[in-house]
């Protein structure tokens, strides 16, 4: 089958590859551009495990094919840490309140918070409930998840954790 040339930009590195046109975006991502960080939980877009951040927009990956993302710039779980080395907010949020235990889910989840929190820097934590619920964990109860991304919250803002919608 016939091959194209695709580019875009992940993480901020330049990145390209040959595809064919039925190539997920996902499959690039992780046998193309070898970010394996970004899982493959259902490939029929409800769990949420393959979420990037592409354009601004939380997309999950398996929902396109890689050739729709030319030329765009892409987030994934390894471009998360801050520039230093040190983890993200929430990279630490989810290690201080223990926001995952097979963490298969949790890539998804840290790359799919990172753009609530863009959009909404202190969320209630209905809202924080409503923004991941493209996002399945089979194992946390998502307790330990939404306060993982509370304190996220809490740290970035310098301000106390919000109790409830307003
Ligand atoms: S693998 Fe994409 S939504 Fe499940
Ligand atoms: S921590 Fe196991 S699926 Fe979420």
């Amino acid at each position: 089958m016939a091959k194209t040339h695709v580019t875009m930009t992940i993480n901020g590195k330049p990145m390209e590859g040959l595809v064919e046109p039925r190539t997920l975006l996902v499959h690039f991502i992780r046998d193309i551009a070898g970010l394996t960080g970004t899982h493959i939980g259902c490939e029929t877009s409800h769990c949420g495990a393959c979420t990037v951040d592409l354009n601004g927009q939380s997309v999950k990956s398996c929902t396109m094919f890689a050739v729709q993302a030319e030329g765009a710039e892409l987030l994934t779980i390894e471009g998360i840490a801050n520039s230093d080395g040190t983890l993200h907010a929430l990279q630490q949020g989810f290690r201080e309140m223990h926001g995952l235990q097979c963490g298969f889910c949790t890539p998804g989840m840290i790359v799919r918070a990172y753009r609530l929190l863009q959009e909404n820097p202190n969320p209630t934590e209905a809202e924080i409930r409503m923004g991941i619920s493209g996002n399945l964990c089979r194992c946390t109860g998502y307790q330990n998840i939404v306060s993982s991304i509370q304190h996220a919250a809490a740290s970035t803002n310098g301000g106390a954790m919000r109790e409830a919608a307003e």
